[in-house]
């Protein structure tokens, strides 16, 4: 085994309480409530890369959460990777569906359960451990440098200020990123491709104030009515989404590439037997895999109005909401979206009802190059830790963030992830196998090697 591996197995007993010792700080970056444990992760994480051994460590304020800034030099000469993830996690609800507390970490069936266990604390502190060891024997090949932020669950709405302000801090060869997921460890991957979003909340009002539903009710339109029906006409019966000139950028993949795509190992009986549905549902004339891929989607992540509470009350309420995101795919651009959407759910509202939309964040999609030094790099590292080469896949998620590497810094991103999709990110019961944890580690050390040798030799 290699001094590597030795080291990994020797304190992977201790790299494992560490990173429970993290998880137990609710770092929910959404939840002002939260805001004190949040600063108290980051200080957390810098702690940590300290520990590991970075020369450098610093917490760096923003008009939010702060973001840590690491880095080991060894020579300017030699590459530098620029390591990012993040310390935030989303809000644990529902609380009643988990088995154990989302910031009480257990290991179960060799799988960590808390929340921020596989997104992005557990894959954050792979990278950690994997200083640690290189440094432990002797084997780090190159620079590293640790931007580790505390906002992408909630739209990174402050770190493209930081990388207008910290161009020269971030000089880099490449972005790595692990913060996506795998097919499975039977059959790793490495996602070439993260969808943009456009996230919207509207707000329809009917009358200025609650009414009787008896005294008013068949008289006055109800906004929960008529938003469930403006939200109902968003897609058509071939479930595409009818906002006007929603697709009219979308990169259309040829032929080849589609059917690329659809050569990767996908049961649609596993899929719909893991979720417990009769039948899957999509826009017309695609794939599963090219739903989630490649295709762009309109979403409802949430939908309020009048009573909720217990028991009944008759009311006609003055106002209905709603959440709305939209995915989106190449060459869709979510500013232009957004105001498509605005245009059109205003256009649809009928004139006894008021609508309000804004837009709360965005991000752009992006495709990470599959012929560059470093998807080799990570390709060849996966094959060592693995036993098998990975395959490229198209992710349905977003991390808007890296859009700006590259048209801030000027960097590339290669998103080298080990979580799976069946490890419940945003839902309860979120955990990470052990087993992934433990390759994360050892596969770390290996891209950075051979993103080394391929760069001194190309
Ligand atoms: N790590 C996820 C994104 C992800 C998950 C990419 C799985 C690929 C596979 C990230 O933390 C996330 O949840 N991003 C948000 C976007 C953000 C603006 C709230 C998302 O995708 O909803
Ligand atoms: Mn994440
Ligand atoms: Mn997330």
């Amino acid at each position: 085994m290699s001094a590597i591996n030795t080291y990994i197995q020797n304190n992977f007993g201790r790299f494992t309480d560490e990173l429970l010792e993290l998880l137990r700080i609710p770092s929910v970056s959404a939840d002002s409530k939260h805001n004190e444990d949040t600063a108290r992760c980051a200080e957390a994480v810098k702690l940590a890369l300290s520990k590991a051994g970075c020369s450098h460590v610093e917490i760096c304020p923003t008009d939010g959460h702060p973001i840590v800034y690491a880095e080991k030099i060894i020579d300017p000469n030699l590459p530098t990777i620029l390591t990012y993830g993040h310390y935030d996690v989303q809000p644990p609800d529902p609380l009643d569906l988990w088995t154990s507390g989302p910031f009480d970490p257990v290991i179960k069936d060799g799988k960590i359960y808390a929340r921020g266990s596989c997104d992005d604390k557990g894959q954050v502190f792979m990278h950690v451990k994997a200083l640690e060891t290189m440094l432990a024997t002797n084997s780090l090949p190159c620079n590293i440098k640790y931007m580790i932020e505390g906002e992408e669950e909630v739209g990174s709405s402050n770190l493209g200020t930081f990388l207008e302000k910290n161009k020269e801090k971030l000089k880099a060869d490449i972005v790595l990123v692990s913060d996506t997921s795998m097919i499975s460890m039977d059959t790793p991957s490495i996602e070439t491709g993260l969808r943009g979003l456009a996230y919207m909340e509207v707000e329809v009002t009917g009358p200025n104030r609650d009414l009787h539903s008896g005294v008013y009710g068949g008289a006055v339109a109800n906004p929960i009515t008529i938003l469930a029906q403006m939200i109902a006409s968003l897609h058509d019966e071939n479930n595409h989404i009818t906002v006007k000139g929603f697709y009219d950028d979308v990169l259309n993949l040829t032929s080849q590439e589609r059917e690329d795509l659809n050569k990767a190992p996908f049961s649609l009986e596993q899929y719909k037997k893991d979720l417990n549905v009769t039948e899957v549902w999509g826009e017309k004339g695609y794939t599963t895999l090219e739903r989630t891929g490649v295709r762009p989607t309109l979403e409802l992540n949430g939908i309020w109005g009048g009573y909720t509470g217990e028991g009944a009350k008759t009311v006609l309420p003055s106002k209905a909401s709603a959440k709305i995101s939209m995915r989106l795919v190449p060459h869709q651009n979510s500013i232009k979206i957004a105001e498509l959407f605005t245009k059109h759910f205003e256009s649809i509202a009928p004139p006894y009802i008021k609508v309000n939309v804004t837009e709360l964040h965005g991000g752009e999609p992006v495709v990470t190059p599959t012929d560059g030094l470093a998807y080799r790099a990570a390709a060849m590292a996966i094959e060592e830790a693995f036993g098998k080469k990975p395959i490229p896949t198209r992710g349905g998620g977003s991390i808007p963030i890296v859009a700006l590497f590259e048209k801030i810094l000027g960097l590339k991103t290669v998103l080298m992830g080990f979580g799976l999709d069946s490890d419940n990110i945003h839902s309860p019961n979120e955990h990470y196998g052990l087993f992934n944890f433990q390759k994360g580690i050892e596969t770390i050390p290996l891209f950075c090697k051979n993103f080394t040798k391929l760069n001194q030799t190309s």
